[in-house]
This record gives C-alpha cells, structure tokens and sequence, in this order.
C-alpha cells in the first residue's frame, strides 16, 4: 500500500558554502535575468530548440525595423498575441524570490532582458529593462510611449498619422542608453553577479557578467544548461530558477 501522496518536492540543492558565505558578507548584489526565468510561468523562451518562440516563427521578420516596415500588421499582431499570453500567466516561484532578495540587501539592482513585465508584477521594484516593456506602445516616428490609443486598426495609428508599435528593442536596434548605463554601473560596483535564465548569446547584455567578474564580483549562473558564460562563473547552479532561487534565498541573510 503507497503511503499518503505527497506534493513533489524538489531535491535539496547543493550549494556551496563559499557562497553562501559571499552572500553573507555582500551589501550590493547584481542580477541578470533573461527568457528562462519566465519559462516556469509558461512563456515560451527564444532558442529552446523545440518549443522556443524562434522554433516557430522567423525571428527577422517579426522583431526588426524592416519586418515592421514590411508587414506592420503581422508584426503588431503578433506582439498583441504575446501580450495577451503575458496577461494570462503568473510571475513563478523564481520570479518572486528575486522580489524578496531585493530586500534582503541595501544595493540590489535587476536588470533583465525580458519583456514581460512579471519582475514587476512579482513586486521587484528596480528594474532595468535593457529590451523594452511589450506592455508598453509607442509612436514608430516620434519614438514617444503613447499610454492610450484606440483598439480596431491593425496597428493603430499615432495622433501624429504614424504607426504605433511595440516599446521593444529589435534586432539590429540600440538598447535604451540610460538602462544600459544604469546596468554597466551595477555589473561594475557588484560583489555577487547572478545570471539567470540566459543564454548569454546576445550582447551587449551577455557582456555584464563579464564585466563584473573582472570588477572581481562573484559571478553566479542559474540554468539548467550549459551556456558560453558557464566555464567563466565561480558558482553554477543546474536546475531551474522557480527551484534554485527559492532554496538560495532560503540561505541568505534575512531581510535588511
Ligand atoms: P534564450 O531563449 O536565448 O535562452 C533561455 C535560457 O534559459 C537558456 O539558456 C535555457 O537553458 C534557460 N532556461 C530554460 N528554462 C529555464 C528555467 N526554468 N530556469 C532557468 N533557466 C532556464 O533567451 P535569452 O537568453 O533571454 O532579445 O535571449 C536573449 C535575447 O535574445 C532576448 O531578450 C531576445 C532574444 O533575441 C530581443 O528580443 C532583443
């Protein structure tokens, strides 16, 4: 006779003393978050080969400038589509771990390449959004955020007569220069750098961590798979983020 059905608990993590003790004596921590994160809330993320998003549609003809100057309705269709999955789904256990370190520690800043808003909606409340916000709309000529506009044309128009589009960086686009400096000066000044649910092909973000190991900060990867980065961090941490965060968080100092 099976004993009573108990809910799945995830393995205890090994995670090493060392940084268990960096995570003690640090004041300012510094995180890098991409796809994989969101991933345990059911968003699909760029290049899992199977069920990426990039597996299913051609990346260069939905986020570039010339995709959205050949077909703006497909495009803005697409990223409507996206909006309303996000709208859908709940920030993961890994999400709001990361809400909670932010209070553990007098200098944590998170930056993150993703642009579903869920760092936010988990309660982080400094985030560095290096790829925009598919949340946000703005005017495809004036560059402007535009809060309201009416639904019905495919895309809608900007008082203005142009195209609105998605507030999102594309390929082949400059990243927000004030959020790129805020996360150069952040991988800089860091004692403990984590990098999280990336797979660290796209720069400049894969560059921070980068920077902030030869900043001499403790660079920290969290991903199931091995990525570029991986033979350059001192900790790596194999598994998913809904269950390593959670269990490190549990190590870590309490709230400040
Ligand atoms: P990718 O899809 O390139 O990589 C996702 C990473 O998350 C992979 O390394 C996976 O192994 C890992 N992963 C999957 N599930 C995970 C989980 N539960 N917990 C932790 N990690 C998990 O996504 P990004 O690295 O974010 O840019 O891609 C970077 C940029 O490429 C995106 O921001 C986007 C794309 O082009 C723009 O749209 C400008």
């Amino acid at each position: 006779m099976g004993g009573r059905h108990e809910p799945e608990r995830p393995m205890p993590l090994a995670i090493p003393p060392e940084l268990i003790a960096r995570l003690a004596g640090a004041q300012r921590i510094a995180v890098l978050t991409g796809a994989g994160i969101s991933a345990e809330s059911g968003i699909p993320t760029f290049r899992d080969a199977l069920t990426g998003l990039w597996a299913r549609y051609d990346p260069l003809q939905l986020a570039t400038p010339e995709g959205f100057a050949r077909d703006p309705a497909l495009v803005w269709d697409w990223y409507a589509e996206r909006r309303r999955r996000i709208a859908q789904v709940q920030p993961n256990l890994g999400h709001l771990a990361l809400a909670q370190m932010e209070q553990r520690y007098p200098h944590f800043t998170l930056v993150t390449q993703n642009v579903d808003g869920l760092h936010q909606r988990a309660g982080s409340r400094t985030v560095i959004e290096l790829h925009g916000n598919i949340g946000r709309v703005k005017c495809s000529r004036e560059l402007t955020v535009v809060a309201a506009y009416a639904e019905g044309e495919s895309p809608p128009r900007c008082p203005c007569g142009a195209w609105l589009r998605p507030d999102v960086v594309w390929f082949g686009e400059l990243l927000p220069e004030q959020a790129m400096e805020q996360a150069e000066a952040a991988a800089r000044n860091c004692e403990v750098f984590f990098t999280i649910g990336t797979s660290a092909e796209v720069y400049p973000a894969a560059e921070l961590p980068m920077t902030a190991r030869a900043a001499g900060a403790a660079v920290v990867e969290i991903n199931p798979d091995k990525t570029p980065l991986t033979r350059h961090a001192h900790f790596v941490l194999h598994g998913p983020a809904g269950v390593v965060l959670p269990q490190l968080l549990a190590r870590m100092p309490a709230a400040a």
